[in-house]
């Protein structure tokens, strides 16, 4: 077992090896035990974390927040509107100053081609711990809990099919930190990962040579297709959300015809029926009910989407006490 975590950054989980990975999810499973027994965990007294959110947050913001309060810490949370950043300070004289004056900084920041890059320029010059909560890229809070729900529910996910589909929604453009995070990941674990998506909603080339090789590695692989009815047949787990079309158009517009012309990448019952009998539905969250997904399956027996919501609390918490705390 890994065990050497403390001052350093999380900014996407490429930086860990695997057997690192594991340790999260132990140290997940393991605080998960003592939360639901009442049990203490003040591994992180008197220390203090700063939240900056260049966007709207319930899950991330939340599980921070009172993650850090269940380890006895405590959290800044910090409105970048509200920050000299609005006014042109640099993320370098950021994190300079944040980083004197507390224990760890974990940062939300999604524009286009920017969010990625300014968490690395804070993790360049701080002396704590940085942690992405969520960038243009990567989303490894995220992925890290959607593992662990699907360890609990499945125990071995070796040679499970998980389908990573693409789904219409209007509420907001959103980025693809979520399916790209989640593609790198579950090929290490020796998943059979699907990923589908209309034309003009792809992943950078990047991201697909790298879960590749990740699959051949780890005795999982990558199958990519524009046909949902695939995506869904015979899979174990099924993950249809929307992500932006980012690396094809760069325009902030939410709806336009293009995306108009895929309403029909909709998750429905019919389509569930596709997929094994104990099939599995997952989402991230926020979900475009009625767009993205049907309130019956949203609400049914196979979703499993507030227990993977449930669970970005435990792995919040390992992260920071491994990160922050610890030798
Ligand atoms: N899944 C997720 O990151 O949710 P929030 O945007 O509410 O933090």
């Amino acid at each position: 077992m890994q065990t050497v975590f403390r001052g350093r950054h999380f900014i996407t989980l490429k930086d860990f090896t695997k057997e690192e990975i594991d340790t999260m999810l132990d140290v997940s499973f393991d605080l998960k035990r003592k939360f639901a027994m009442g049990i203490k965990t003040p591994y992180l007294e008197y220390q203090t974390i700063f939240l900056m959110f260049f966007e709207q947050s319930t899950r991330t913001r939340n599980s921070m927040e009172a993650g850090i309060a269940q380890l006895g810490g405590h959290a800044n949370f910090l409105d970048t509107s509200n920050m000299q950043i609005a006014h042109g300070e640099s993320a370098k004289d950021t994190a300079v100053i944040l980083s004197r004056f507390g224990h760890g900084i974990a940062v939300r920041n999604c524009f286009w081609e920017q969010g990625n890059k300014y968490i690395t320029e804070m993790a360049q010059h701080s002396s704590v711990p940085v942690m992405n909560l969520q960038c243009d890229l990567y989303h490894p809070f995220q992925a890290l809990a959607d593992l662990m729900t699907m360890q609990e529910k499945l125990g071995d996910v070796r040679k499970k099919k998980v389908s990573i589909i693409w789904a219409y929604a209007t509420s907001h453009k959103k980025p693809i930190s979520v399916p790209v995070s989640q593609v790198l990941l579950f090929p290490r674990y020796g998943m059979d990962v699907c990923l589908a998506y209309p034309k003009g909603w792809e992943l950078p080339d990047w991201v697909i040579e790298e879960a590749r090789k990740f699959a051949e590695e780890n005795g999982g692989s990558l199958t990519i297709t524009h046909d949902e009815e695939e995506a869904y047949r015979d899979a174990d787990i099924v993950i249809p959300k929307n992500w932006g079309s980012w690396v094809t158009n760069q325009s902030d517009a939410v709806v336009d015809d293009a995306l108009e012309a895929q309403k029909h990448w909709k998750c429905t019952e019919e389509k569930m029926k596709l997929a094994k009998p104990h099939v599995m539905y997952m989402h991230a969250l926020p979900a475009d009910r009625g767009n993205e997904v049907e309130d019956s399956v949203i609400d049914g027996p196979h979703s499993i989407v507030y227990d993977e919501a449930e669970n970005r609390i435990h792995t919040a918490k390992a992260v920071m006490t491994l990160l922050m705390g610890g030798k």
